[in-house]
């Protein structure tokens, strides 16, 4: 995959230098990466790049606080609250697939340049985890809250409350549970549900935040937790590195502390895409069945370069920078 190559203030030499002081910069105007402007400020390229195709909604979200010079922790959350709205989405927020007891329980994290970080899991009838995610970050001393603690949590800061499941997603449940009385079953997670929404947003200050959000494996049993809202699992951000978000198996993902994994790997300075290859490589390490065993990363580093890799085929993700606009099909291990 062809990682986004950017070039410094420093190779533009004398005449691009003289060009970029002469050159009064607007508010929130894409200037070339790394250009310094007349308050000698350095003003990259903001670029937000997130999973699946509801990535790209979701980047527009995202997009609108990047292209105002806003921050990029405040782009994820806008970002993915694109995703979690979404009545359509049977893998993230208000239309979410519920577990095997009909109950829609959601996950999500965010995490800031400043390694600050929050997370909500197993959390009902809540429109936007991801923001209630961010409260406990800015307003508690903690990172993590779960279950009806967190729901208290949301109702008592005045969170958006939903009723689900959404109707049509009951009576599928319905029909399902009909099926399925007594069975456990394993259903093929980013195949056919296309999984968490994870989304990297670099602003114009050169900062790296990430969000991530699902409602998880449908059908799931109750109390089940994936990787989504565990920092280091399905999201991880060093913003002297850069960041690194998953999708698919939970549980794989939670056994190698997958994002954690990509960013250490960019630390020792493998490139993203090595990163993510790396890390897939080492969940195919540790297991001997791989029928419908789907993970997924995406990363970036410092320099805006990005990378992804998958076990299977399938996985692609969006991308957003001044200049582009795409879907980009990830790199695999193997074919379904
Ligand atoms: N990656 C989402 C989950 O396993 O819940």
């Amino acid at each position: 995959m062809a990682a986004l190559q950017r070039r410094t203030f420093f190779k533009l030499g004398l005449a691009g230098a003289a060009l970029s002081l002469f050159r009064p910069a607007k508010a929130g105007e894409i200037l070339s990466d790394y250009s310094s402007v007349e308050t000698g400020e350095t003003v990259f390229s903001p670029i937000v790049i997130s999973t699946w195709n509801h990535g790209i909604a979701a980047n527009a979200g995202a997009w609108e606080v990047l292209q105002n010079g806003g921050k990029s922790i405040d782009a994820v959350e806008k970002g993915v609250m694109v995703t979690e709205s979404d009545l359509t989405n049977r893998s993230v927020g208000i239309g979410g697939m519920p577990d095997r007891d009909g109950h829609v329980t959601l996950d999500a994290c965010i995490m800031d340049e400043k390694s600050r970080c929050g997370s909500v899991a197993f959390l009902e009838g809540i429109a936007h985890p991801i923001s209630v995610a961010r409260a406990v970050m800015d307003t508690t001393l903690h990172v993590m809250i779960v279950g009806a603690g967190a729901k208290k949590f949301a109702l008592d800061r005045g969170f958006e409350t939903i009723k689900t499941p959404i109707p049509e997603v009951k009576a599928e449940w319905k029909k399902w549970r009909k099926e399925h009385k007594d069975e456990y079953t394993k259903p093929e997670i980013n195949h056919e549900n296309h999984d968490t929404i994870g989304m990297l947003a670099m602003d114009k200050f050169g900062n790296i935040s990430g969000a991530c959000t699902t409602s998880g494996w449908a059908y799931k049993m109750h109390g089940r937790v994936g990787d989504s809202p565990i920092i280091g699992a399905g999201l991880f951000v060093d913003n002297e590195i850069g960041g690194a978000v998953a999708t698919g198996l939970g549980e794989a993902i939670i056994r190698i502390a997958g994002s954690h994994t990509v960013v250490e790997l960019m630390r020792q300075g493998f490139t993203p895409q090595e990163a993510c290859k790396m890390a897939v490589d080492r969940i195919l390490s540790k297991h001997t069945d791989l029928t419908n065993l789907q993970c997924c990363f995406l990363a970036i580093d410092k320099k805006g370069n990005v990378g992804s890799y998958s076990v299977y085929n399938g996985f692609n993700y969006a991308l957003k920078t001044a200049k582009a606009e795409k879907m980009v099909d990830a790199e695999f291990n193997r074919s379904w």
